[in-house]
């Protein structure tokens, strides 16, 4: 193969892709009616603008950036993640608060690629913007539980946690801190650097040496302010109002130097390694961080490819053709213009309908149709013409009838097919 994809991307093949229109139109219906509105912002930003949010001390920017210089010398990279531009987006266009909005992006990521992690990925996205009252995330999570439930992802649970606000954030983290260097022996590099940059983020790290330090490192539980235990608690009491089953995980601190108060994650017990299938939580700061107004604001988003892999299988990833459910044949010159104008009727009418245009005789065109796996045919010959009455095949059994026009839109089997619903390979 002269040219292949670049490692860590996907083709998304047709079937993928309908599969991603039907759920971004089940987001829309769900989300519209709660009040989001869908926003498309830029593919790049400043780079500076994933610094100041996403931030220096993630992962994300030390280590996945795709960032570039522009012929004009320009610092940009191509977007991480969706909610830095979006909370840009609302301060540069001097969006009206409260406003909710969703997107459906793609996003890029230098990470090492595997099974339900890419270079470039898309996750779809809410953000409500504004609203400080713990009420707003449990209806967040509510819509997000709702979407998962209707969309049957399996394995599904939510976990969830605080990790405070700038009120009680500093003790605690000073106390990590101290706690940190007091065991720098027995950290990785990686944690070395996190107890310089942000000691919080330690709680990510897997290495199994620094899992069982932080077993006796100081809860940030016992060190929340009042503000933050009461949101705690009414966004617990909300999902219980719903019934919806959470655990709490008090080493969730999520990846993203942004949040505040309540972060959130639904995982699948079918993901493997990659088992997070949507994060979020509050981030009543970035507003401010990028120059704006005090604005508290709360929101998620998750990858679509988790999602399909998730509620659809594997399968879904796959395609090597789909079955057509009406193939016209046409024998002869006068029949091609005639069949060229039919299908077109044909189509106005609701019926999927393509024609066999290559020239040739019935047994030839049938052999197509064949290959082309045609569920039904349509014979048009001079004669037909003449008469107005066609005859259709069944592919399968062989049987043939003649009909007129109406008939044939009559037929209901002919009427309201996706493109994929027939007899896929
Ligand atoms: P995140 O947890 O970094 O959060 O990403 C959200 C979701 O995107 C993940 O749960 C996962 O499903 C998917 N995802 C992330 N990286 C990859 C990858 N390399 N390949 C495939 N899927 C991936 C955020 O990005 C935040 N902006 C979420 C948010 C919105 N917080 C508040 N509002």
């Amino acid at each position: 193969m002269r040219y292949e994809r670049v490692k860590g991307t996907r083709d998304v093949l047709p079937r993928e892709a309908l599969a991603r229109r039907e759920l971004e139109k089940l987001v829309h219906d769900k989300f519209s009616r709660a009040g989001f509105f869908p926003i498309l912002p830029p593919t790049f930003e400043k780079y500076e603008l994933y610094q100041h949010s996403t931030g220096e001390a993630s992962d994300i920017v030390i280590k996945e950036m795709y960032r570039f210089a522009d012929m004009g010398g320009r610092d940009l990279a191509l977007r991480p993640e969706g909610t830095p531009s979006v909370m840009r987006a609302i301060l540069e266009n001097h969006l009206k608060i409260p406003i909710r909005l969703w997107y459906s992006m793609t996003m890029f990521r230098q990470d090492k690629p595997q099974k339900g992690r890419y270079r470039e990925h898309t996750q779809i996205g809410a953000e409500i913007v504004g609203e400080a009252e713990p009420e707003a995330d449990v209806e967040l999570i509510k819509l997000g539980y709702d979407l998962f439930t209707e969309m049957g992802i399996e394995g599904m649970y939510l976990e969830l946690n605080t990790i405070g606000c700038r009120e009680c954030r500093p003790g605690y983290t000073e106390k990590l801190t101290r706690f940190l260097t007091e065991h720098q022996k027995e950290l990785c590099e990686d944690c070395k650097l996190r107890t310089q940059r942000n000691p919080l983020r330690v709680f990510d790290c897997k290495v199994a040496s620094c899992q069982e330090v932080l077993k006796s490192a100081p809860s940030q539980r016992e060190h929340l302010c009042q503000g933050c235990k009461e949101h705690f608690d009414a966004v617990k009491k909300g999902l219980g109002r719903f019934s919806i089953p959470f655990g709490e995980n008090e080493r969730m601190v999520r990846g993203l130097d942004y949040y505040s108060r309540t972060v959130i994650e639904f995982k699948s017990t079918l993901l493997g390694a990659q088992d997070t299938l949507c994060g979020g939580g509050r981030y009543d700061y970035l507003a401010e961080e990028l120059g704006g107004p005090p604005t508290p604001a709360t929101g998620f988003a998750f990858g679509i490819e988790r999602a399909l892999l998730t509620s659809r299988g594997e399968d879904i990833f796959e395609f090597s053709g789909a079955s057509i459910p009406l193939l016209v044949l046409p024998l002869g010159d006068k029949a091609q213009a005639y069949a060229l104008e039919l299908i077109f009727k044909l189509r106005q009418a609701g019926i999927s309908v393509q024609a066999e245009f290559r020239s040739g005789g019935l047994s030839r065109k049938l052999k197509r149709a064949d290959a082309r796996n045609a569920e039904r045919v349509l014979i048009i010959g001079e004669d037909e013409i003449a008469k107005a009455r066609f005859i259709l095949r069944d592919m399968h059994t062989g049987e043939q009838k003649e009909m007129t026009f109406e008939e044939l839109l009559s037929l209901h089997e002919l009427k309201g097919h996706s493109l994929l619903t027939n007899g896929e390979d």
